[in-house]
């Protein structure tokens, strides 16, 4: 499984969002793998028209109908978005919201990221299902110091922690992912897939760095 987080960065701006997606969905045809694309909202109506999955960045637990501000999950949906993130390190909600997305999504057959900040978070997520929990340690976001050369042991241990919950819910990891070689150890170290922002966002050239990361994740 391979994220590919925009965040709010002034590289995804306007019609860059566009072009990044474009090599996302280049990248898993050519290589027959799945790409996940997490845009800002407001570029998710320009991004889904392109052939690849879209999931939103974050989700609310306002109701549909008379509610303003918000990103719900059931016109995200209609919106032909397949998932999101929830509760990531930059956007960190309740653990009562997290468990009501988490069945939401589910209710909507839409896929549910759980994003966590150690491992005894990981425990006690994953027990909710969700279809991934994503360990990501907050220090290490953006740091270009990958989690699964810096802290190797967060990832096995979230590995033991998410299968303890004995579900099907899956570990993906995340936080300073920029080389094949740092997405290669998280997979060794029983990650089932990445989530990455900066280290393919800021990358000077897009195409070779997301292929770099896909044939890291398709040759493990
Ligand atoms: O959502 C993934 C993100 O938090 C990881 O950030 O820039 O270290 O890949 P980055």
């Amino acid at each position: 499984m391979f994220i590919i987080n925009f965040k709010n960065y002034e590289e995804i701006s306007g019609s860059r969002s566009i072009r990044l997606a474009e090599a996302a969905s280049k990248a898993a045809k050519k290589y027959k793998t799945k790409i996940v694309v997490c845009p800002p909202n407001h570029l998710i109506s320009e991004v889904v028209k392109l052939p690849v999955t879209v999931f939103s960045q974050h989700v609310d637990t306002a109701k549909i109908g008379s509610t303003t501000g918000f990103a719900v999950p059931e016109l995200l949906k209609k919106s032909k978005v397949s998932g999101s993130l929830i509760n990531h390190s930059e956007h960190r909600i309740s653990p009562q919201e997290i468990e009501e997305l988490v069945s939401r999504l589910k209710n909507l057959k839409m896929t549910s990221v759980v994003c966590v900040k150690d491992v005894s978070e990981a425990g006690r997520y994953a027990k909710l299902g969700p279809d991934y929990i994503a360990i990501e340690p907050p220090e290490l976001i953006g740091s270009g110091k990958a989690v699964s050369k810096e802290r190797p042991e967060v990832i096995a241990d979230s590995v033991k922690a998410v299968k303890n919950a004995k579900n099907s819910t899956r570990l993906l990891c995340g936080a300073g992912i920029v080389s094949g070689d740092d997405v290669a150890r998280a997979l060794d170290l029983g990650a089932y897939g990445i989530l990455v922002a900066s280290g393919i966002v800021k990358a000077k050239n897009w195409k070779k760095t997301i292929e770099e990361f896909v044939l890291a994740l398709t040759e493990n």
